[in-house]
């Protein structure tokens, strides 16, 4: 049976769950990364998915970031990618240096779509990911808890068509308007990986306990304590096309997750929802998509942010990531405004704080440091 170490900063939790707390929690999005010394050795001699797929390589990055900011990061997240649900699904995946995700035979035609796996075997295609989940939790000594996450269907089906990255989205937008119903059952299918997946982070070293029958103990011994989904390009889409192509397929995650650890005794873990660039879908997502959390990007102002979803959901972010190479005085600056702005001149309550998007390479550690800090100081209760 898998015993981890009690956990000793529960504040994240606590903000997702709406609670207010003495100082806004603070994580940001790609901590374990390129702008990390540490992180750049450990990619010297090992390929990027070779690090997501080792245990102990993906527990030592996710660590990395918590070792440095000992103290001042309010939670770890799992090193690994969004696209290791496509490679789960049969696609060949690989990080290219400088350019990022290439697939070699992207999804051309509907056709296409019979070359993917029909069924997925999580534990077989993604069990590396739990167990790296379980060695980092035992890494990390209950100091903060962890995160896990996975990719939106819309994003991932926009990868799995573009073959990457790409500016227009125009092969990916093709198919849901020339072949709308195929496109819909190719995301339904990936949220279906997507929830067994997230549900398999939740447990994954815990199966043990099940089998004893005895669910009512899993409660400290869940691996994962919050997921985030992360819809990447949800803001490429018109607002009515976010709601009838990605929308769905964020609720029908959502659902699913909830349903299945209800059905298997699992305790249910706050879930965050960054559908980046769809602030215009604020008020829907607060009432409807099933996210106790909903991540915001830096166009949309926080107080505003407040305004439209009320007070059903936690908020979290929203600092443009390129404020860190605007120096120190601007960091600072930026962060007492956003803080004023969530907080609304009371003690912060649900509110996350982080970046709007994620870390990019260039940035100075010691200017992330700084940015901890403000947080620190600028969202305290008064
Ligand atoms: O946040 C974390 O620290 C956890 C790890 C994490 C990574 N990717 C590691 C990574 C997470 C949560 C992701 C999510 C992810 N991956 C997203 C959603 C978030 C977002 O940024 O929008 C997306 C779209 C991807 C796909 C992906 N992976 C891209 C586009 C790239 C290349 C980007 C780049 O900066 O070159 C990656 C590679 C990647 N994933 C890196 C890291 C640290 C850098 C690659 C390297 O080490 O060479």
């Amino acid at each position: 049976m898998t015993d981890f170490p009690p956990l000793k900063n529960d504040l994240l939790l606590r903000a997702a769950r709406g609670e207010e707390t003495e100082r806004a929690p603070v994580w940001v999005m790609r901590q374990a990364g390129r702008y990390l010394p540490e992180f750049r050795e450990v990619r010297k001699s090992h390929e990027f998915f070779e690090v997501c797929r080792t245990p102990a390589l993906a527990t030592e990055v996710t660590v990395q970031p918590i070792r440095r900011y000992s103290g001042l990061l309010d939670a770890s997240i799992i090193f690994s990618d969004i696209l290791v649900v496509p490679q789960a699904l049969g696609m060949e995946v690989q990080m290219k240096e400088g350019t990022g995700p290439h697939f070699p035979d992207p999804l051309v035609t509907p056709a296409d779509i019979e070359k993917l796996s029909k069924v997925v075997n999580i534990q077989k295609e993604l069990g590396y990911v739990f167990d790296a989940i379980t060695m980092t939790r035992h890494a990390l000594k209950g100091e903060v808890p962890l995160i896990g996450f996975c990719g939106a269907p819309w994003t991932l089906f926009a990868y799995m068509i573009e073959g990457g990255g790409s500016k227009t989205l125009q092969k990916a937008k093709s198919w849901l308007f020339k072949y709308p119903e195929e496109s819909k059952q190719l995301l339904i299918r990936i949220a279906d990986v997507c929830v067994d997946f997230l549900v398999g982070q939740v447990k994954a070293g815990a199966q043990v306990i099940r089998f004893l029958k005895l669910p009512f103990i899993l409660g400290p011994h869940l691996e994962i304590q919050l997921l985030q989904i992360f819809d990447s390009w949800a803001g490429e889409l018109a607002p009515h096309h976010f709601l009838e192509f990605s929308f769905p397929t964020l609720q029908h995650i959502s659902t699913g997750v909830r349903q299945k650890l209800a059905v298997e005794g699992v305790p249910i873990v706050p879930m965050t929802l960054f559908a980046k660039g769809a602030n215009h879908a604020l008020p829907l997502l607060a009432q409807k998509s099933g996210y106790d959390t909903l991540g915001i990007d830096w166009c949309v102002d926080p107080a505003e942010a407040r305004r439209l979803v009320g007070d059903k959901v936690a908020l979290q972010g929203n600092l443009d990531p390129n404020l860190l190479y605007g120096g120190r005085d601007a960091i600072e600056r930026e962060v007492k405004r956003m803080s004023e702005a969530f907080k609304g001149g009371k003690a912060p309550k649900a509110w996350i704080a982080n970046l709007g998007h994620g870390i990019t390479p260039g940035v100075d550690p010691e200017d992330l440091r700084w940015f901890f800090e403000c947080v620190h100081k600028y969202s305290a209760a008064k």
